[in-house]
């Protein structure tokens, strides 16, 4: 991302958010979001308009079922902690240690990246300050280690981050969701994985193959993600439909109601992506470029 790019979010669309107000004279500048990205190098394979679930089946880009609630994903690349203070100073205590005990420079840069990320979406939709933002992470075991909600915020919308090799996503909807992306890498035992994540009658349709199981391992994830359970639930419990078909709950019997699941366009194809949500059919899936707004904070953000 460009110096100039970075101070001049209005001139390049709003990444974050339509019609609202984040430059630094608090301009309202209305949002060509999707043109913005149709048009970026870095998505290469959108086409312009707003949704950009991929279809498998037709090897396409193709418009999702629209229930009137649109649900957006924001991806961006790991960013290093040493090089963004202005990020760092966006998280609370608990994330900050989070981040330290993490041994790994990678893992340091992808958590710093997911948590600014969807402090920063967060505040853009509710307004106010990204680090003043509440976050409740209590388990059902009462640890600090579930499912993130903003505390005090009675209408805070649905959000879900994820990291994974070079991307960290952020989803953000009306209701409840959950997204994910998984680097695509060798899996040394497919079969003791297969057996506890596909169901009797995923593993009666015939090997997935290691591209298909990921896919099929995403799609779960955003799910279970989406419940807020995460892997305490068992993900052979699920039946979807064949990866390489339209994403399709076919079969969850504790599901506790109708949850919809699409895959999702990353800016890495060896990243397959997956984001999920209460309700019968997916509402439009928007992707935007979560290093756009990663980069205004140092340059334009008033804080
Ligand atoms: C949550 C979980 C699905 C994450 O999967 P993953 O692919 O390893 O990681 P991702 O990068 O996609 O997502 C991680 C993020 O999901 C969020 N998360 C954690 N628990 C979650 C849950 N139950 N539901 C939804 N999101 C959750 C967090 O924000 C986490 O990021 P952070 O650790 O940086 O704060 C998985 O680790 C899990 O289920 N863990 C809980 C296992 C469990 O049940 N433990 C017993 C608790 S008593
Ligand atoms: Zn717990």
């Amino acid at each position: 991302m460009s110096d100039e790019r970075a101070r001049s979010p209005a001139a390049m669309g709003c990444p974050i958010e339509e019609r609202t107000s984040h430059t630094a004279g608090g301009s309202r500048t209305g949002c060509s979001r999707c043109a913005v990205l149709c048009r970026g190098a870095r998505f290469p394979g959108l086409r312009a308009g707003r949704d950009h679930t991929r279809d498998r089946s037709r090897a396409g880009w193709a418009r999702a079922t629209l229930d009137g609630v649109t649900v957006t994903v924001w991806w961006a690349a790991p960013t290093d902690p040493v090089s963004r203070p202005d990020l760092v100073a966006l998280l609370d205590e608990h994330e900050r240690q989070r981040m330290a005990a993490l041994r790994r420079d990678d893992d340091r840069a992808r958590y710093l990246a997911a948590h600014a990320l969807t402090r920063l979406v967060l505040a853009s939709r509710l307004g106010g300050d990204p680090a003043a933002l509440d976050m409740d992470r209590t388990c059902g075991c009462g640890k600090p280690h579930g499912k993130p909600r903003l505390a005090g915020h009675r209408d805070a919308p649905g959000f879900s981050l994820t990291h994974s090799g070079a991307l960290v996503g952020v989803a953000l909807g009306a209701g409840p969701v959950g997204v994910d992306v998984e680097r695509h890498r060798p899996l040394s035992d497919l079969d003791g994985l297969a057996r506890h994540t596909l169901s009797p009658a995923e593993r009666r349709s015939g090997d997935l193959g290691a591209d298909g199981f990921l896919v099929t391992w995403t799609r779960k994830e955003a799910l279970l993600k989406a419940t807020g359970t995460g892997l305490a639930s068992p993900m052979d419990a699920i039946t979807l439909s064949d990866p390489g078909a339209p994403a399709r709950v076919l079969d969850w019997p504790d599901a506790g109601g109708p949850w919809w699941v699409a895959d999702v366009v990353t800016p890495h194809d060896d990243h397959p992506g997956a984001v999920a949500g209460a309700g019968h059919s997916a509402p439009a899936i928007t992707v935007a470029d979560g290093d756009a707004v990663l980069s205004v904070v140092r340059g334009t953000m008033s804080r």
